[in-house]
């Protein structure tokens, strides 16, 4: 009796041990598993941020190239466009100057007698340009920003002072022109009027510019009223009546074109002297070509 109860429970111990056994497995096998998936959890996470983080990189690189690539084409089309620009400059610059050359105006060129164009009294129009083409005054003073020969400077200021004074505002909107802006000036009436022919009734071309010499200027009025609109001004009127007393003339007068060569030109006032100007004035001589008895019109 006593050896089968031993047995029994023998048994039994042996049952729950193996119970036991399978439910410590069971239970380390789930462990495993729950913090096997957590790490995998983890890594896919890192990896994930990894790969996002590579994507920006990969992103960041693209348009980096994309840029370096778009700020080498505009300077390869800057480029181009200044290579093309000096190109047309230098062209037109030959085409004017064997213009020149070639010109029906040959020895036109300045000298003798109104062909100094450092004295006040130089002519200089179609038939008489000046020698050097390229000359320059070496007497360049500034007025409110615009360059003038100093042996106007006093005169010009005395006169828009005056103007200003009996309230007619009269202002600069050009001045001195080197040969080389006068160029630029000449080809854009060129451009604007389709063709030299046209450009010739309002333009000099380089080297032919009364403001070559630094003794002419163009007027506006109140900041604002300039070349055709000057004309209807009371600073327009101010001038034609004052002006000559400060020795400035009207240099292209509507009904003078076949002397002067240019269409009429109301803001255009060029120095000559009190002495000139108002004697000019005083006889009704409205060309300096007339009242110095000098060819000019056309080229
Ligand atoms: N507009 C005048 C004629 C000049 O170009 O000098
Ligand atoms: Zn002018």
């Amino acid at each position: 009796m006593l050896v089968l109860k031993i047995k029994l429970k023998s048994r039994r111990i042996f049952y729950i041990s193996i119970l036991i056994s399978v439910l410590l497995f069971a239970g380390s096998f789930s462990g495993v598993t729950y913090y096997g998936n957590e790490l995998i959890t983890k890594q896919q996470i890192k990896s994930q941020t990894e790969l996002a983080k590579l994507d920006k990189t990969i992103a960041d690189i693209k348009s980096k190239k994309i840029a370096e690539k778009a700020a080498a084409d505009k300077k390869a089309a800057d480029d181009a466009a200044a290579r093309k620009a000096a190109e047309t400059k230098a062209t037109a610059e030959t085409a004017l100057k064997t213009q020149h050359d070639q010109a029906a105006t040959p020895n036109c060129a300045i000298s003798g007698a109104h062909g100094n164009p450092d004295q006040i009294d130089v002519l200089i129009n179609k038939k008489h340009c000046f020698s050097p083409i390229d000359f320059a005054p070496s007497d360049i003073v500034y007025y409110q920003g615009y360059p003038v020969s100093n042996k106007i400077y006093s005169h010009l200021v005395s006169m828009l002072d005056a103007a200003a004074s009996s309230g007619e505002v009269i202002g600069l909107t050009s001045a001195y022109r080197s040969y080389s802006n006068q160029l630029i000036t000449y080809n854009k009436w060129v451009a604007v009027n389709g063709s030299t022919a046209a450009a010739d009734t309002v333009s000099a071309r380089p080297g032919y510019s009364e403001h070559q010499s630094g003794f002419a200027v163009d007027l506006d009025a109140d900041n604002t009223c300039n070349l055709e609109c000057f004309a209807k001004s009371s600073q327009y009127v101010w001038m034609k009546a004052h002006a000559a007393d400060y020795g400035f003339v009207q240099r292209y007068q509507s009904g003078y074109e076949s002397f002067t060569g240019y269409n009429a030109e109301a803001w255009h006032w060029r120095y000559v002297g009190s002495t000139v100007a108002t004697d000019m004035k005083a006889k009704g001589i409205h060309t300096l070509e007339q009242y110095w008895g000098i060819s000019g019109g056309g080229y």
